[in-house]
Formats: structure tokens, sequence, C-alpha cells
């Protein structure tokens, strides 16, 4: 098929884009490059330079490209940042998108696979996290997104674009190529493993006095190759749906921390500092639906494989982009 991966020069959507290259898709990327890195798009993929908030770009290459479908990871995605700027949260994860399905629209690409996020469900009730839970996003960049699913349905009755919501636990790790490298780094993952690399003098932990076992916050981790699998199946769904994306485990921010220090053999410090504005305590995904629906299930179940991953890619590449 041919795909036009908007975003696809940031972390998730770099993966993505070298996953369906492999797989004999034929790939472009559009990507304004203000988070993504030009050496992080697969050098067998064509390339846009643009940002969604010029409607002109996005439409032309929409329309250069004739994708099968759009895959879209381009967007602000930091839960702190998105509480302080709730106006770029909306204005790039809302409207800048709207440019984008009105060019899908105009050059009749029939599929969107949209990157959704576990962030529109705010505390959850019950866990795992089923997709039809209540979704009550404590966070600005939690609500953009789950505004721009319900967008989506309007866009799939009134013009038929389906399209297929993926709602993202907490990626992590690397394929051989392409990693983690945010310019400016709020994950814990990779933060732990620029301790590890001594390029950090200590993990700050937000938050010692959650009602978890160890009073840290606890995520279901999930390595990005798995996601970008899901991303592959998604191209084949008949129908206009959402599925929640994880592993079914948890581990607290303690935990992963211990993990890196067995991954690296470092000794990693760390400071205890106050819970960070916007995180929810536990955030775990049952991904029943996508498992019975699409067939997906995650090949790396395990948190140690996933740092791993991500170790060797820092490893390789410390400096990350060097750009
Ligand atoms: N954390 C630390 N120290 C750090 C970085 C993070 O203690 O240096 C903690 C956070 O407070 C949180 C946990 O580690 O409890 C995970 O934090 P991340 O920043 O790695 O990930 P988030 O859970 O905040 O964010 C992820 C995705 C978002 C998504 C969000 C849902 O990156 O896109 O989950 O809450 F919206």
């Amino acid at each position: 098929m041919k795909i036009l991966v908007v975003g696809g020069a940031g972390y998730i959507g770099s993966v993505c884009a070298e996953l369906l290259v492999d797989e004999g898709h034929d790939v472009a990327v559009f990507d304004d490059l203000s988070e993504g890195h030009r050496a992080a798009v697969d050098p067998r993929a064509r390339f846009f330079e643009g940002n969604l908030s010029d409607a002109e770009k996005i439409r032309s290459a929409v329309a250069d490209s004739k994708p099968d479908a759009v895959m879209h990871f381009a967007a602000s995605a930091l839960v702190v940042e998105s509480m302080r700027n709730p106006s770029r949260y909306f204005r790039n994860n809302i409207a800048n998108g709207l440019n984008l399905l009105d060019a899908m629209v105009a050059g009749g690409v029939g599929l969107i696979v949209f990157s959704s996020t576990c962030a529109i469900f705010g505390p959850p009730e019950h866990l795992p996290i089923e997709e039809n839970a209540p979704k009550a996003p404590i966070n600005p960049y939690g609500e953009s997104k789950l505004a721009f699913e319900k967008i989506l349905r309007w866009y799939d009755q009134i013009h038929g674009l389906r399209f297929v919501s993926l709602r993202y636990f907490n990626a992590a790790g690397a394929s051989e190529k392409f990693g983690e490298d945010h310019r400016v780094e709020t994950h814990l993952i990779p933060n732990v493993l620029k301790v590890a690399l001594g390029q950090k003098p200590h993990v700050e932990i937000f938050g010692t006095d959650y009602e978890t076992p160890d009073g840290t916050c606890i995520r279901d981790y999930i390595h990005i190759l798995d996601l970008a699998r899901a991303h592959i199946l998604a191209l084949g769904s008949s129908k206009s749906e959402s599925y929640n994306l994880g592993t079914g485990g948890g581990s607290s921010v303690r935990e992963v921390i211990d993990v890196a220090r067995k991954v690296t053999g470092q000794k990693i410090d760390t400071v205890e500092k106050t819970r960070r504005p916007g995180d929810p305590p536990r955030l775990i995904a049952s991904s029943g639906k996508i498992e019975r629906e699409l067939g997906w299930k995650p090949q790396f179940q395990s948190l140690e494989a996933i740092i791993e991953s991500a170790w060797k890619w820092h490893q390789k590449f410390p400096r990350g982009y060097q750009d």
C-alpha cells in the first residue's frame, strides 16, 4: 500500500515508517522537524517537510503522494507542557489536525490510523482499562486527543473517512536504527538511561506518596515495535474502531529504575521530588479487543527486554540524532 506517515520523523512515527518500508509498503513522510529529526526518516521513504498549520502544504503532500492510507503521529505530546500551555495542544492537535483531515477528504484518501493515548481516560475506575471506560482526561493533552477522536467519528459519518484510533499506553524501547531522542527529554526511561550513560547525575522520581505499593506511579510500558505492528494490522481493519494498546502489565517508577540498573550494570542515583501535575497514579491497558479483532499480540512482554532494546540504541547513539 501507499502510506503517508505524518509525523514520521518522530520517535513512534520513525519506527512505524521503517517497519512499513521493511514490509514492502511505499512510504512518504510529512514532518516539520520541530520535534522529529531528518536522520530519523527512513532513507527509503520520500520526505515532505511541512507543518500541519500550513493547509496548502499538507494538501499538496497528499495530492503528490496519493496515499491509500495516512498514519497520523504529528502532535504535541507532553502532559506537563500541556498543563502550562493548553493553547499549543488544542491548536496543534485539533486545529492543525483538521487540515490533514480536509486534505484527505479532498484527495479521496479512505483511511487514517490515528495516534491516540491512554491520557484520554484520566484516572481509571477499573484496571485494566477497557476501550469503553469513562473518558475524563485530567490534562489538556488528553483532552485534545479525545476531541480529535470525536472529530474522526464525524468525518467518518459525513465523509466516509474510515479511522482506527490506537490509544497508546507508554511507548518505550527502540528498533536497531531508530529510538527515543526528544529535544527536551521528560520521559522516564530515556532519562534513566542518560544517568546510566553518565550524562545526568541522577533521575528525579516525581511523587513517592501515590496509593501504589511503592508509592510511585504505575505505567504500562509497550515496546515501540509492538506498537508499529499494531499500526500495520490497523491498515487491514474493515471498520472504524478504537483500540487500547499496552501489554496489560504495570511497572512503577522504582521498578523501571531497578530493571534499568540490572540491564545497564550502573548504579543510577535517584532524587525524590514532589508529584508532577497531570500524572494519574496507575494506567494499565486491556488490549483484549485488538487481540481479538486484529490478531495483535505483544512480542516484548518483559520490561527488561524493552529497556534492553532502548539501552542498546542509546549506547549506539549516545548523543541521539545530533541535530
Ligand atoms: N517520571 C519520573 N521521573 C522522570 C520522568 C518521569 O518520575 O524523570 C515519572 C512520571 O511522573 C510518570 C512516569 O514516570 O509517573 C512515566 O512518565 P513519562 O513521562 O515517561 O510518561 P507519561 O506516563 O507521563 O506519558 C505517557 C505518554 C503520554 C501519555 C501519558 C499518559 O508519553 O503521551 O503517558 O499519562 F499521554
